[in-house]
């Protein structure tokens, strides 16, 4: 579960990026996190992944209090958080191959875990063929399934995503909204900002609307014509978390837990 309460976020020289936001999403929910360019949605996902810290309130992820953990427990929660940007932030001196493998790498995970989770997420990204590419050989599309695999690659519980579909057609779009949605299917909690208003009314699912920092209620979020009312998630209880395709692409190693 996100929940934000009262939050507030004022960036160094004055302005104001959130104020006052509060807000529940349930385990296992898919929604969108909409609003004009400027609105806060950038600095709501930073929030969540510890990149920025709140002026004011509270942020809790499965009612842990953000502000209560030490820098020093900032890794091992990160574990729990997969991110995609917009521009992905590929290295394109590396393979794809590791591009995939630097969380894995960054958080120590052992090198015997390492191949069979960077080959599992590649496979679930359609793009296991490519490995031992460059990403600048790829197109974006692909690019941005490699970043995906990357931002799955530790197997989260939470993965949010920062307008990644922004340099994509309408079709290349809808896959990548796929696979975000296979994750949500195994129980991963997605968060997904966008202005793509085409996209979120196709989709169905809940819409968090920003407006200059503030969050406006879901029965006010988009006019009804474009986007769907609010959706009721099931609750979905936790199940154990293995990427889609990890325990078929397993050999020797049994799926496992994620870390942490
Ligand atoms: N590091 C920063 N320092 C100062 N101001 C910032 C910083 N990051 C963001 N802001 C300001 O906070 C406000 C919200 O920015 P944010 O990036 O969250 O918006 P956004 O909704 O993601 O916009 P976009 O759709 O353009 O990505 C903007 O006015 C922005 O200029
Ligand atoms: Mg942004």
């Amino acid at each position: 579960m996100i929940q934000f309460d009262q939050v507030k976020k004022r960036y160094p020289g004055g302005h104001e990026a959130l104020n006052s936001v509060s807000f529940e999403l349930e385990t296992g929910a898919f929604a969108f996190l909409t609003g004009h360019s400027g609105a806060g949605k950038s600095t709501l996902l930073k929030l969540v992944m510890l990149m920025e810290r709140p002026t004011h309130g509270q942020v809790l992820i499965n009612g842990r209090n953000l502000s209560r953990l030490h820098k020093s427990q900032i890794p091992h929660y990160r574990r729990n958080i997969g991110v995609v940007f917009q521009n992905h932030h590929l290295l394109f001196d590396r393979s794809v191959y590791d591009n995939v493998a630097l969380p894995l790498l960054v958080s120590g995970y052992p090198a015997r875990d390492i191949g069979r989770r960077v080959r599992a997420a590649l496979d679930k990204v359609g793009l296991l063929d490519k490995e031992r590419q460059n990403p600048v050989e790829l197109s974006g599309g692909e690019q941005q399934r490699v970043g995906i695999a990357r931002a799955v690659v530790h197997t989260p519980r939470i993965l949010l995503a920062d307008e990644p579909t922004g340099n994509l057609d309408p079709a290349l779009s809808e896959e990548i909204m796929n696979l975000f949605r296979d994750f949500n299917d195994i129980g991963v909690t997605v968060l997904i900002a966008t202005h793509d208003i085409a996209l979120i009314s196709r989709m169905g699912h809940r819409v968090l609307t920003l407006e200059n920092g503030e969050m406006l209620s879901s029965a006010s979020a988009a006019s009804a014509s474009l986007v769907q009312p609010e959706i009721v998630q099931p609750e979905i209880v936790q199940p154990e978390i293995v990427t889609p395709g990890m325990a078929e692409q397993t050999t020797t190693a049994k799926p496992d837990l994620p870390h942490g």
